[in-house]
């Protein structure tokens, strides 16, 4: 038996994760321990409770506005911990938090291989988005396997040095867990008005803190009051630099409907039901085209042009004038909402845990 540790820590690890947990737990070669860091406690518990998935240790490293030093000092001395308790044969972890940053870093320290999920994501800008661009950057140095979610992200490693041979065209396992549960056809469990055109919001990146997201929030106020006939979902971040500023901006209308972070299994229901989505988030930029729904991104920059490419997702930045236009363009005009809305997937098939996992397999078994 090969000991297998799976990390996670925010909700989007686990979303990403998930399937490969499941997919390793089929392995009969493996023992699955799951490490949860808790960076996130609520956002992930309700992923982890919807895959089935119970934390075999547990963290909670989660404090309320945690900085980002505090957050990655912590991880590092209970990583510390873990590593030596647990001696695990291999570790595994997705994509460019803090936890992965450190969980690397720490594997590094006790020459346990680390496995990258979703690897080779880069913009080439530190700031942008910060800190996600060093963190993957510092996770990927460290790895012994690197499965790269599309032919770019290979491209990205194989500049960068990394050998051929360490890196795994696999596929986004964002569309393994999407398939799984857009198929179960989940209801959104919002009151909102059918009559209406739906428009999603998300924001939480931290170089929008501040007046790039007060701008995001007039832009999304000003489209509302101009549209009569569209209604604003908004499931706000819980970190307080996002959610204070989104109910004082956006609070107390009443065609935006603020809630808290909604599940998973509703959230794709309410990418499914969306018209359109505004969002500076990874992994909506990657769900959104495989379900036909338009994202416009909130963001400078993306390390996910394929989408771009594929004009079905288009990056607007945290201005007001260009979201506002660009959203106005595709509540108006039918020809361009259809070219947005033509349903490709450029970050996956579904299969990409199956074939982490086969690489894993003859890596440690056959
Ligand atoms: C983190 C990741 C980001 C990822 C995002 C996914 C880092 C530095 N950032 O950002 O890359 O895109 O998760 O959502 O790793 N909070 C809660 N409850 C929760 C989760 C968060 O109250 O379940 C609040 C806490 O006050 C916490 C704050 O949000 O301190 C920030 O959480 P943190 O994990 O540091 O950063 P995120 O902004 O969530
Ligand atoms: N998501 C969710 N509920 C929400 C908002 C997002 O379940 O209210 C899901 C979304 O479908 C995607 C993931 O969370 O799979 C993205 O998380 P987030 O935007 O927080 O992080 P990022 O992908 O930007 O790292």
């Amino acid at each position: 038996m090969k000991k297998a540790l799976c990390v996670v820590g925010t909700r989007p690890e686990a979303i990403k994760m998930a399937p490969v947990i499941q997919a390793l737990r089929r392995e009969p070669w493996a023992q699955v321990r799951v490490l949860a860091t808790a960076q996130h406690r609520h956002m992930l518990d309700q992923v982890l409770r919807l895959f089935g998935i119970e934390p075999d240790i547990d963290l909670d490293i989660m404090r309320p506005d945690q900085a980002l030093t505090t957050l990655t000092a912590r991880l590092l001395l209970d990583l510390d911990d873990v590593l030596l308790a647990e001696r695990p044969d291999v570790v595994l972890a997705q994509g460019d938090t803090t936890t992965v940053m450190a969980v690397a870093l720490a594997c590094f320290y006790h020459r346990v291989p680390f496995g990258h999920v979703e690897a080779g994501l880069r913009t080439g800008d530190m700031d942008n988005p910060f800190p996600e661009e060093m963190n993957r950057v510092v996770a990927g140095r460290m790895a012994r396997w690197h499965f790269a979610p599309t032919a770019t992200a290979r491209q990205n490693l194989l500049r960068e040095g990394v050998p051929e041979t360490s890196i795994h065209l696999t596929g986004n396992t964002v569309i393994d867990a999407l398939l799984d549960v857009a198929a179960r056809r989940p209801a959104i469990g919002v009151a909102l008005d059918d009559a209406k055109r739906l428009v999603l919001v998300t924001a939480h990146r931290r170089e929008n803190f501040g007046e790039p997201f007060r701008e995001i929030c007039r832009a999304v106020r000003d489209l509302v009051d101009r549209n009569a006939d569209i209604q604003v979902l908004y499931p706000v971040h819980p970190n307080p630099n996002v959610s204070t500023v989104a109910h004082a901006l956006l609070g107390g209308h009443d065609r935006i409907v603020l809630c808290p972070p909604l599940d998973y299994l509703p959230f794709v229901g309410a990418m499914q039901r969306a018209y359109l989505i505004l969002s500076d988030s990874g992994g909506v930029q990657e769900e959104a085209p495989a379900l036909a729904t338009p994202v416009l991104v909130l963001r400078r920059e993306t390390e996910r042009p394929e989408a771009v490419d594929a004009g079905v997702v288009r990056l607007v930045g945290p201005d007001h004038d260009r979201i506002l236009a660009e959203a106005q363009r595709l509540l108006d005009d039918e020809t361009a909402y259809a070219e947005m809305a033509r349903g490709v997937s450029p970050y996956g098939d579904g299969k990409a845990a199956a074939r982490i996992v086969d690489v894993l397999r003859s890596a440690f078994h056959d």
